[in-house]
């Protein structure tokens, strides 16, 4: 395994860690409606992770590392939905105002990205 493959599946690794952050903490947290702060990291992780591996998917461009631009498309904008509504929900939480709907939002739009990793 090069350099670049080994940078390249730590990457894989931290992107699925970023992910279980974030569905892990909405189960965790369950009927609640605080936005913890792992899920909230866990956000920001998967934009950073995810755009880093598209980066260095591009870079390498052979058999094994190919990008569809149209699913990347919509795993960035579900993302951006994920991660807008954590850090709303965290900042809401720490003023002591009500949250609303941004845990599920936040968890809900992980769990689509999920789906659309996988299924797509
Ligand atoms: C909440 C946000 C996200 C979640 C829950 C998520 C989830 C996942 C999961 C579960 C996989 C593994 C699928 C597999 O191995 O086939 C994956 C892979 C990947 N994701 Fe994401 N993702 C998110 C955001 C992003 C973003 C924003 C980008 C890029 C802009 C991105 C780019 C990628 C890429 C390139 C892979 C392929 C890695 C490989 O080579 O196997 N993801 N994502």
């Amino acid at each position: 395994m090069s350099a670049m493959d080994f940078v390249y599946n730590l990457l894989v690794a931290l992107h699925l860690l970023g992910m279980a952050a974030v569905v892990g903490g909405w189960i965790a947290v369950r009927s609640g409606r605080t936005v913890i702060a792992p899920i909230v990291w866990g956000a920001r992780a998967q934009l950073v992770t995810g755009l880093a591996l598209v980066g260095i998917a591009e870079a390498i461009n052979d058999a094994d590392h190919t990008v569809n631009h149209a699913k990347i498309a919509v795993k960035l904008v579900v993302a951006i939905v994920v991660l807008a509504a954590a850090e709303m929900g965290a900042a809401r939480g720490r003023k002591g105002k009500d949250t609303g709907n941004l845990l599920d939002i936040a968890g809900g739009a992980a769990v689509v990205n999920v789906l659309v990793a996988a299924i797509w």
